[in-house]
């Protein structure tokens, strides 16, 4: 489902902890996210009716998403959650992954569903599939609440999208910037006054 600014964004708003200079604009609705959730639900247990399924978050951007997302699955469903850092992203990005965190609990032979805030340039995605296959999981699925297809540089795909979104700086539904933001409702953009859009750091 794709998401143009043109016609989704909202007017700022202004919403605690926001900070001089900083404007907040809604580009998808928390009802839009709750009824696109439904979707995704529907798709990954068409794909897999009776399997159980172990969701990965990674921290912390998905956690919002898992939860919601695992209580719209129907079925066994467990879940773990694994913390990477990513050094020099956006336009300077290195590809350098950090494993901060590992898995508590073995994936081998398991239904993997890997759970992602957003697919940017791809790289975090591309070090995370290479470690998970190691690990021998019976299948390895990839499901993304928001993609910015323009800003791919790694080839990495997921099977189940939320929604695809302009190159803009998106805070909200776990989302942050420098920490703030993340508890918004909705998926909003960031924008500044004087330095125009937020680079993805
Ligand atoms: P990638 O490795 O470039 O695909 O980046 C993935 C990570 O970058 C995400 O999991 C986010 O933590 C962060 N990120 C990328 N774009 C945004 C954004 O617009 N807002 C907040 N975080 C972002």
């Amino acid at each position: 489902m794709a998401v143009t600014t043109k016609r989704k964004a909202g007017a700022a708003k202004t919403v605690p902890g926001l900070r001089p200079g900083e404007f907040i604009r809604v580009l998808i609705s928390s009802a839009r996210i709750k009824t696109r959730l439904q979707q995704l639900a529907r798709d990954i247990r068409r794909d897999f009716p009776t399997e159980p399924l172990h969701l990965i978050g990674v921290l912390k951007g998905s956690v919002f998403f898992l939860t919601d997302l695992a209580r719209e699955l129907g079925g066994e469903v467990s879940f773990d959650f694994l913390s990477v850092s990513s050094y020099g992203h956006g336009i300077d990005s290195t590809g350098e992954v950090k494993l901060i965190k590992d898995l508590d609990v073995s994936i081998e032979g398991k239904t993997v569903v890997v759970v992602e805030d957003i697919l940017d340039t791809g790289l975090t995605l591309k070090y995370l599939l290479r470690f998970f296959e190691e690990k021998k999981p019976k299948h390895l699925r990839v499901v993304v609440l928001l993609d910015k297809v323009e800003r791919r540089i790694a080839d990495v795909r997921a099977q189940y999208t939320g929604f695809v979104i302009p190159n803009e700086f998106v805070v909200g539904y776990g989302l942050d910037f420098d920490e703030r933001y993340r508890n918004l409702p909705d998926v909003c953009m960031l924008q500044f006054a004087s330095r125009g859009k937020a680079k993805s750091d």
